[in-house]
C-alpha cells in the first residue's frame, strides 16, 4: 500500500492504496463519488471517464499511481446546485434513455467542447466516437452538444 494525494474536484484527498489500483476504484470506493461508472472495465465504453488535465480518460483503465494533474468528475462539473450548461443542454434535449452511459458521454463532450467550441456533426461524431451508448442516444447527444456548444458561447439562454 501507498499513500497518495489525489486533487479531486478542487479537493486534495490522501488515499492510502495499491498503486495499480484503477482510479475508478478509488473514486468510487474510496472518495463516494458515483458519477464515474463500471461499464467495460476494459477501457472500451467510456462510462468511467473523467476529465485529467483537460482529457476525457476512462479511469477503469488508468491506474491510479500514474495520475498526473486534477482530476474531474461529472460531480464537479458545476457548483453543488448548479448545472453546467452541458447537462442544462442534456436534460432540454433529453438525451439519457437508461443513463448508464451518461456520464461518459458528457465528460467527453466537456473535452470535446473545451477544445473545439463549436464543433461540427462530424468532428461530434469523431470527438465522441468509442464512447458507446447500448440505448442508441447517439443523436440526441449529438444535438444536446450543439446546444450546450451555443449555450456555452452565449448565444442560447440558459433555461
Ligand atoms: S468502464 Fe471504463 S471504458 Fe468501460
Ligand atoms: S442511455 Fe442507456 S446505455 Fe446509454
Amino acid at each position: 500500500m501507498s499513500k497518495m494525494a489525489l486533487k479531486v474536484n478542487g479537493a486534495v484527498h490522501t488515499v492510502d492504496v495499491e498503486p495499480s489500483t484503477p482510479l475508478l476504484y478509488i473514486l468510487r470506493n474510496d472518495l463516494g463519488l458515483h458519477g464515474p461508472h463500471f461499464g467495460c472495465g476494459l477501457g472500451q465504453c467510456g462510462a468511467c471517464a473523467v476529465i485529467i488535465q483537460g482529457v476525457a480518460t476512462r479511469s477503469c483503465v488508468t491506474p491510479v499511481s500514474s495520475v498526473k494533474g486534477e482530476i474531474t468528475t461529472l460531480e464537479g462539473l458545476a457548483p453543488p446546485g448548479k448545472l453546467h450548461p452541458i447537462q442544462q443542454a442534456w436534460i432540454e434535449e433529453q438525451a439519457p434513455a437508461c443513463g448508464f452511459c451518461q456520464n461518459g458521454q458528457i465528460m467527453t463532450a466537456k473535452a470535446l467542447l473545451d477544445r473545439n467550441p463549436n464543433p461540427t456533426d462530424a468532428q461530434i461524431r469523431e470527438g465522441m466516437n468509442r464512447t458507446l451508448c447500448r440505448c442508441m442516444t447517439y443523436y440526441r447527444i449529438q444535438a444536446a452538444i450543439k446546444r450546450a456548444a451555443k449555450m456555452m458561447a452565449g448565444k442560447e439562454a440558459r433555461a
